[in-house]
């Protein structure tokens, strides 16, 4: 299944699902809520993945109402990201493609106690190959994202 324009995606690293489908007539769409969530490039300097994760998870409004668990910063400009779906990523099944490239990744995990803010995340850096997950329509991201 050939897909042009943006990507009307989920990544998928490891096993955990992000969302990276468009939906139009939202004032965020899914594809830019993606890039919100999981892009970093250049990467934002700190002194070490802790410290990142603790800086960028609340300004990317990732910690507002409740810490989220988990998530994955791609320090790769968001034209590399999206082309993953294209010419970057070998296309696996019609669900998904996996990137021809390792990525510079942050990972960050909630450090256990509070799920509110103010949130404490541990983080670890990663180089590896990404899993964009398609999607034919972004109803069926619902049941799919983790
Ligand atoms: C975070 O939310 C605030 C308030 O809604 C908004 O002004 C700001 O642009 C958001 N930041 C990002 C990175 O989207």
């Amino acid at each position: 299944m050939a897909l042009k324009g943006p990507c009307p995606a989920l990544l998928l690293l490891l096993l955990v699902l992000l969302p990276a489908c468009l939906a139009l007539g939202r004032r965020e769409t899914r594809h830019e809520k993606f890039h919100r969530q999981h892009v970093d490039f250049p990467k934002t300097s700190a002194p070490d993945a802790r410290r990142y994760c603790n800086l960028l998870m609340p300004r990317r409004n990732l910690t507002t109402d409740a810490c989220k668990p988990t998530n994955t910063f791609i320090h790769a400009g968001p034209a590399e990201v999206d082309d993953v779906c294209h010419a970057g990523g070998t296309l696996r099944t019609e669900n998904y493609y996996d990137s021809k490239v390792p990525f510079e990744l942050t990972i960050c995990r909630l450090a256990g106690g509070a799920q509110r803010p103010p949130c404490n995340y541990r983080g670890r850096t990663s180089t590896q190959q990404i899993r964009v997950l398609t999607l034919p329509h972004p109803l069926h991201a619902a049941g799919t994202v983790a």
